[in-house]
């Protein structure tokens, strides 16, 4: 009798030790990212995820000029894409969030975007019980807010791209990797498009604010970094965004201006004409460039040779 216990006890032992340890501590602080990005239950009336407008077929962008937030609200800037953001050093167009953990919880309390108070959004992840359990696993606590932005922030920071045609080329040194307009293209980038004084680096992007001459106070009247730093010198500067992945992220620019790229190549080539009544524009864009239309192109081959291989689909279809 007591040696049939003893094996019922000992099966018992059996299962529910390694059920247990699959169920506890598995989940990492990425994988309860993932979840939350794509998760309404953030948002007011649970209908409005991060990946509502961060999509990430697209880079992680919005394919619209604007973003639509809860209520079909409008926001005012375009959706910049959240990928390749882990050495970003300043988040928003104007930079007024310095790192990803203080960027993840303003989108939740934004009215025109997820619009809910984070003691909401609290409560209502401690009385979800698949939530209560996952912020256990990973953080050994219950939901709180350092918690919540930590877990976003470590999701974002998973979406690093770095397999491009641009990538194999320039640092794989497969020469075959693209074609002769990319290579071009690149020279015309960094030589009488004189575009790497502000993009350069593992992202192209100088991670300051600068002032391309899309302000006139009228029309374009989102005056930008000012707003934060309250620096008249500022009015009209946004942070220089990274170009990867940057053929699929249209349309361009804070506002979406731009819908295609030939649009923003030709804007550089001439701002003046585009928008004549600029204030503060940089003066590293004070004369026309003068590229002629088979360079435009080149210069459009080598930006579209920065999508990486998974979204090759969708830029197929551009
Ligand atoms: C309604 C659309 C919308 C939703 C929902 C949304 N975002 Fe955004 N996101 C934007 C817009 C628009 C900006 C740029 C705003 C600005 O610069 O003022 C932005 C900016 C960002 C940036 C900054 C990128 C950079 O390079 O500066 C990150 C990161 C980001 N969002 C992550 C998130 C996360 C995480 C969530 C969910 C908690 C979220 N977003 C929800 C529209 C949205
Ligand atoms: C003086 C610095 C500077 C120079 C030079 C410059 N850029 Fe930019 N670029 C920026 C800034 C700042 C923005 C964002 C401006 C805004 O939204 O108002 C930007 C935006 C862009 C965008 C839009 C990206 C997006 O996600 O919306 C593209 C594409 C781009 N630049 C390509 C180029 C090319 C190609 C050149 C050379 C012909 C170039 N840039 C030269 C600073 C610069």
């Amino acid at each position: 009798m007591s040696r049939y216990i003893l094996t019922i006890l000992g099966l018992l032992v059996i299962i529910i030790v390694p059920v247990s340890f699959i169920k506890k501590g598995t989940t990492t602080k990425e994988e309860l990212g993932k979840l939350l990005f794509f998760d309404p239950i953030l948002s007011r009336n649970y209908t409005i995820s991060c990946a509502s407008c961060h999509k990430p077929g697209y880079a992680f962008a919005d394919t619209s000029a604007v973003s639509r937030g809860v209520a079909r609200r409008k926001g005012s800037r375009n959706t910049p894409s959240a990928m390749n953001v882990s050495l970003v050093s300043s988040f928003f167009w104007d930079g007024r969030a310095a790192d990803l953990e203080e960027q993840a919880l303003a989108p939740i309390e934004n009215p025109s975007e997820m619009n809910l108070p984070l003691p909401e959004a609290l409560s209502r992840l401690k009385n979800n019980k698949k939530y209560y359990r996952l912020f256990e696993e990973a953080f050994n606590s219950e939901p709180t807010a350092r918690n919540l932005a930590m877990a976003i922030a470590a999701f974002e920071r998973t979406l690093e791209t770095s397999d491009s045609p641009f990538d194999n080329w320039k640092f794989s040194d497969d020469s075959n990797a693209v074609a002769d307009n990319v290579k071009r293209g690149f020279a015309l980038f960094s030589g009488k498009g004189k575009c790497t004084s502000c993009h350069f680096g593992s992202n192209f992007t100088n991670n300051e604010f600068r002032n391309i001459g899309l302000f006139n106070a009228k029309n374009l009247n989102d005056s930008g970094r000012s707003l934060i730093s309250g620096n008249k010198e500022d009015v009209g500067k946004f942070k220089t965004p990274g170009l990867r992945n940057v053929a699929i992220t249209a349309p361009y620019m804070h506002n979406g201006m731009f819908k295609t790229l030939k649009q923003v190549i030709d804007f550089y080539n001439d701002p003046g004409k585009v928008v004549p009544n600029a204030i503060n524009r940089d003066s590293l864009l004070a004369k026309p460039l003068g590229l002629t239309s088979p360079e435009k192109k080149d210069i459009e081959a080598f930006l579209r040779s920065l999508t990486d291989k998974r979204f090759y689909k969708v830029f197929k279809r551009k």
